[in-house]
């Protein structure tokens, strides 16, 4: 029997209790049965999640690139492996196969190693959402330099963050690049993050707006020529299965990005079944998923998923709203997409306006519906379910983290029965438990606790780039022994999971993981600025937005509200991005602090959402005054 696909529900609890009984044998049907090895592993797992040491598939031998491309030449050279679908609607659609995309790869593969990049060395790659991308990540992985995608909508001072503690040696980038009706100078952004990151020596840049750049003389080269005269085919490098795949960076409780790395056997295995089953990818099924490869669900479900399963998969360089509110639906009755992913914050957004924007494209292609990075609510979860799947296509509500490599919770379209708002049930392999305040586990249903996986998963993250101790702490300590998730969850009377958000310093705003120390950091840089407290409230569209609480210095005082709101934005701005730009901001006098100094967020979070009816045990403040005066404040 394979376990590899689940076609039923009986079938799923059957893998299921295999997965927990017995998770070597399951992991090791999986990974014998459906990749290609140089070399097969001595071992299938070790670990200690107290040490937050885990391996997979010891001593294994493989290349990841091999089984996303050339193991599927034979049976699917010309079947198309990558749809590129424009900014712009007028510009013609790209269809790659796979035969074309191992000739890219090779091309840029063979760049890479000719320009001095080795196996181990971490390469940024600073890129619109264009083929490009797909080759110059899956190059890295060919030669096994470690890939670190930077979001293309990151300021220069995130960038350069980044590249110093990858101490990166080479960045590949763009002139630009299209979002909607805007372009984006990305080697304008690269140019001042550079300047303030000394282990830079080659910058790569591929052509796409044609826009005026400045080239820096013996840093800088165009990308075209150096492919154009390389070699179409090459040899992947062998890498070991614990082998560094990517670094991708997270908010963190402090203020710096947590660079999370993926290894190479465990994640492919990993992010191979789960696109396998929550998809029920079939062989002539095109499938799109909306996320930037910038981000996790990109890695793991725009490439390498897909790829793996000799998938078509869409790259879309756009936005929803461009050049209509249709414009997804137009993609999809284009390309004729059956599997569709996308977030909650784009469903509400696309929700809000006319729903003539939606009905009136077919949609008669779509198979299975999915969503991810955020809670969806039960309003947007039907609009999704009646609009665009016409109440004939499952939707996959899957929970899942960078940390995690790929989804953990989620219904199995065709498989586990939906409910609006519940990611449902683990995945086979994936061990939930919730624990209480006193770290004790939960049994039972109609509970609530904080989110733990107790089991190792091929796909998890192993440490943090050059801090395994932060690693340690962020996520094994508070539960010894166990993956600390950072959100909380129910299980319902049938043992569904429904995730309530986090119970941490971090917020989710449309989808994008903030922690709310790097926005503090950076407000608080401002001149007139001597404290701030954020925190997140709710949001119709966003999910989240970011209300800031800031204590000025006198000085600051004297200043005009108004522009100092707007001028702070700009600091969070230039030093995280847009994205992080507070929705509201209050000046006060103090925040609530304990005795040991810590601002009680707890009754910021409430008068941020505007519920002032009880506060809960105030007793350890030292300011206790300071709440109404807040209070009084937003009023
Ligand atoms: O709080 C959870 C939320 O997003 C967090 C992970 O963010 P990130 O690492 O950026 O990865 C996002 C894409 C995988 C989680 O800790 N989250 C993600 N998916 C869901 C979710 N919250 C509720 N429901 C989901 N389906």
């Amino acid at each position: 029997m394979s376990y590899y696909k689940i076609d039923d529900l009986e079938q799923y609890f059957k893998h299921y209790k295999k997965s927990v009984r017995e998770p070597r044998k399951f992991w090791d049907k999986i990974a014998d049965e459906n990749f290609t090895w140089y070399q097969k592993w001595d071992k299938v797992v070790e670990f200690d999640m107290q040490t937050a040491d885990v391996k997979w598939f010891l001593n294994a031998k493989v290349n990841i690139t091999k089984n996303c491309i050339d193991r599927h030449l034979a049976k699917r050279g010309e079947k198309t492996a990558i749809i590129f679908e424009p900014n712009n609607p007028k510009e013609e659609a790209r269809h790659i196969t796979y035969n074309e995309l191992y000739e890219q790869v090779s091309k840029w593969a063979n760049v890479l190693r000719e320009q001095g990049v080795k196996k181990g060395d971490r390469v940024c790659i600073y890129l619109p959402m264009i083929p490009e991308l797909a080759f110059a990540v899956l190059a890295c992985a060919r030669i096994g330099a470690v890939h670190s995608v930077i979001f293309a909508g990151f300021s220069a001072s995130a960038v350069s963050t980044r590249v110093n503690d990858l101490e990166s040696k080479v960045i590949i980038t763009a002139d630009g690049g299209y979002r909607g009706s805007k372009s984006i100078d990305l080697k304008g952004i690269i140019d001042e993050a550079l300047e303030k990151t000394p282990s830079v020596e080659k910058v790569f840049v591929v052509k796409r707006t044609n826009s005026e750049i400045t080239m820096k003389p013996g840093r800088d080269q165009w990308i075209q020529p150096l492919l154009d005269d390389a070699l179409n085919n090459n040899v992947a490098e062998i890498m070991d299965a614990e082998d560094p795949l990517f670094i991708l960076y997270t908010s963190g409780s402090t203020g710096k990005p947590k660079g999370m790395l993926h290894t190479t056997a465990g994640y492919m295995v990993y992010s191979a079944y789960t696109f396998k089953n929550i998809f029920q990818y079939e062989e002539n099924d095109v499938y799109w998923c909306t996320a930037d490869i910038g981000w996790i669900t990109g890695h793991s479900y725009i490439l390498y998923g897909p790829l793996l399963n000799g998938a078509t998969t869409v790259i879309f360089e756009g936005v929803p709203s461009y050049p209509d509110f249709g414009r997804f639906w137009e993609v999809i009755d284009k390309h004729k997409v059956s599997q569709f992913y996308t977030s909650p914050t784009a469903i509400r957004s696309l929700a809000k306006e006319n729903s003539e924007w939606v009905d009136k494209y077919k949609l008669t292609s779509l198979k299975v519906l999915a969503s991810v990075g955020e809670p969806i609510n039960e309003e947007a979860w039907h609009w999704y379910n009646d609009h665009v799947g016409k109440k004939k296509a499952p939707i996959a509500d899957t929970w899942w983290q960078t940390e995690t490599g790929g989804i953990m919770i989620s219904p199995i379209p065709f498989v586990t029965p939906t409910k609006p708002t519940y990611a449902t049930l683990p995945l086979p392999g994936v061990q939930p438990v919730l624990m209480d305040e006193k770290r004790n586990e939960i049994e039972g249903n109609q509970v609530v606790g904080s989110l733990c996986i107790k089991f190792p998963w091929p796909g998890m993250a192993r440490t943090i780039w050059g801090d395994h101790q932060r690693f340690v702490d962020t996520y094994f300590s508070t539960f010894p022994g166990k993956y600390f998730t950072g959100d909380g969850a129910l299980r319902d009377e049938v043992g569904y999971y429904r995730i309530t958000g986090r119970v941490d310093d971090v917020v989710i705003v449309s989808g994008h993981n903030l922690g709310t120390a790097p926005i503090e950091d950076a407000i608080n840089e401002h001149p007139a600025v001597a404290e701030s407290a954020i925190v997140g409230f709710p949001h119709a569209v966003k999910g989240n937005a970011l209300y800031g609480f800031i204590i000025l210095k006198e000085f600051g005082e004297t200043r005009d509200r108004d522009n100092l709101s707007n001028e702070i934005n700009q600091f969070i701005s230039s030093h995280i991005g847009p994205i992080a730009k507070l929705d509201k901001i209050q000046f006060v006098s103090g925040l609530p602090k304990t005795r040991s100094g810590k601002i009680m967020r707890r009754i910021l979070r409430k008068i941020a959402e505007g519920d002032f009816s009880n506060f809960g045990d105030t007793s350890t403040l030292l300011n206790p005054e300071i709440v109404d005066e807040i209070k009084n404040g937003k009023l």
